[in-house]
């Protein structure tokens, strides 16, 4: 089997992935159409013309102003149709989903609403797809302290269909301890805890999300590499990375795909995982991502596998359901390897 081929039909988990930056621009214009609200592109390619971005700001800019048009529960039920639609193409198995409740409700939109639309059609992608799911709650770093507490008082009735809280947006600036009392909090609610770190921000960031925060994993978490200490760290106590390249090379967090350090990641012995973060916006799902990288850093099948397995070790999912996927994707390593 040709590494292109492995890497279309290896079973995948994906732990980095928003949902809202799963909104494909034809989707976004028939959704706008039906609720009848203006874009600021008359048409699909000018839209898309514009997903070039300098930094992570410039992206989340347009991001939320995509986001604008989700206004019923059916439209976010679309929404995540249309990823799971997309992620069964390419053997995803299992998928854990960032929603950022705070960009629907702070423009009037009720967080019943929004993660009604998401549960039911994860609950349709379990049983028409058999594509396994958790969801995060991640809160918009930019915003204050008072408006996160406020959203995880909102969240407490939907505790048992929501694994994690997750922190994401504008990173610079917002240190992971600006919402050390919000995961207390969430912690003592039974929450498990990530956080985007390491992306455009310090490496004092990742240990912030490590050590204020009490996160199980780091999103993103590029940075650390600027710390040899932090990296034993994440070593020794296994500590997953979701790491997200195509994004990563949007976003300018890396020069060109060739400097990516996926491949040093995984060489150190981190936990390293491969990841969409945003797939409409930055040119690719799971099988893109993990194909622009192997092309770059020229990986082996032995990579992929690694990458594909520290996902499903890394994932929220119980040990005897990660066993079964492991299992699953063990026996696929080693008729094709
Ligand atoms: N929200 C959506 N994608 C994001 C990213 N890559 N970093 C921070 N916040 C985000
Ligand atoms: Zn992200």
């Amino acid at each position: 089997m040709t590494l292109e081929s492995f890497i279309k039909k290896i079973p995948k988990a994906e732990l980095h992935l928003h949902i809202e930056g799963s909104f494909e621009p034809e989707l976004m214009f028939k959704i706008a159409k039906r609720n009848n609200i203006p874009l600021k592109y008359s048409k699909i390619e000018d839209l898309k013309k514009a997903y070039n971005f300098n930094n992570l700001q410039e992206f989340l800019d347009i991001y939320y102003a995509g986001a604008n048009v989700l206004i019923t529960e059916q439209d976010f039920y679309d929404l995540t149709w249309a990823y799971l639609v997309k992620i069964n193409q390419q053997n995803v198995k299992h998928t854990e989903i960032f929603f950022d409740p705070q960009t629907h409700t702070g423009r009037g939109i009720s967080f019943d609403t929004v993660i009604k639309g998401i549960l039911k059609a994860l609950k349709d992608g379990k049983e028409k797809l058999g594509i396994s799911s958790k969801l995060i709650l991640s809160f918009l770093r930019h915003l204050d302290q008072a408006d996160a507490l406020h959203t995880l008082q909102t969240a407490l009735p939907y505790k048992t269909d929501i694994i994690a809280v997750g922190l994401d947006s504008s990173e610079l600036g917002n240190p992971p301890y600006k919402f050390k009392k919000t995961f207390q909090k969430a912690a003592n609610e039974g929450f498990l805890a990530v956080a985007h770190a390491g992306e455009e921000g310090p490496s004092e960031y990742v240990w912030s999300a490590l050590q204020d925060l009490n996160v199980k994993r780091i999103d993103h978490g590029n940075k650390a590499l600027d710390d040899p200490e932090l990296v034993q760290f994440l070593v020794k106590k296994k500590i997953p990375l979701t790491v997200c390249p195509l994004s990563n090379f949007k976003l300018k967090v890396v020069k060109n795909l060739k400097k990516h350090p996926l491949k040093t990641m995984l060489d150190l012995g981190l936990k390293v995982t491969v990841n969409s973060d945003d797939p409409a916006y930055f040119g690719g799902y799971m099988t893109e991502n993990l194909l622009t990288m192997a092309n770059a850093l020229n990986l082996t099948k032995e990579d992929i596998y690694k990458l594909c397995r520290n996902a499903f070790e890394g994932s929220f999912l119980s040990q005897t359901e990660k066993n079964k996927m492991i299992k699953d994707l063990d026996a696929f390593y080693l008729k094709n390897k």
